[in-house]
């Protein structure tokens, strides 16, 4: 079935609406809002990968681009569909494009408590770059992450 899953550039802006319900569905009170969705998309950097099986929205990633730098601002896969390869067969989609864009460093910030991201992130490639004390809402201290895309073919396998 999975081998039916498509991640699909986010061109247009109707899309929100798609994103908004995975977001909530995937982050429950700490989903973003509305608001946040649509200004980062409307931001020029800003870009997007949704995951689909058929017509059925199973995930997105939502990330900037500058040159040969990348964020990661979110990553998403419905609570459902988790644990079933599908954010590593996101993430490893992403990681070709920015390749074929010319990126060569993947940045992302993780809370400490999010355990699951956290290990996941891990056996994706990503490696500790530094701390953001108390960098979220609830005082959570944040991780940042990052990858070298050159590295990510040969050593990690993702392809
Ligand atoms: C984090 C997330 C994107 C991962 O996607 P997923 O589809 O559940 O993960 P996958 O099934 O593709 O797992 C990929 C790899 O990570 C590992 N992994 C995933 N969850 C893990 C966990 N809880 N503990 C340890 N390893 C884990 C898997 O074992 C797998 O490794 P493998 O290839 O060696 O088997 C998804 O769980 C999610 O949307 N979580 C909630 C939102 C979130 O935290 N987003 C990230 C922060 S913005």
């Amino acid at each position: 079935m999975w081998k039916e899953v498509r991640a699909i550039p986010i061109e247009d802006p109707s899309e929100i609406q798609t994103l908004y319900q995975i977001e909530t569905e995937t982050f429950g009170d700490l989903a973003w809002s509305w608001g946040m969705l649509e200004g980062e998309l409307r931001h020029p950097f800003s870009k997007g990968l949704l995951l689909r099986l058929h017509s059925q929205p199973l995930g997105y990633a939502l990330y900037r681009r500058q040159e040969r730098e990348g964020e990661l601002l979110r990553l998403a896969i419905k609570p459902d569909y988790q644990g079933k390869g599908l954010g590593k067969y996101l993430l490893s989609e992403l990681f070709k494009r920015l390749i074929s864009e010319g990126v060569e460093r993947l940045y992302l910030e993780v809370s400490e408590v999010n355990q699951r991201g956290l290990k996941f992130y891990e056996r994706m490639g990503f490696k500790l770059l530094g701390k953001r004390e108390n960098y979220y809402k609830w005082g959570e201290h944040a991780r940042v992450l990052y990858i070298s895309l050159k590295e990510v073919k040969d050593d990690k396998g993702c392809y």
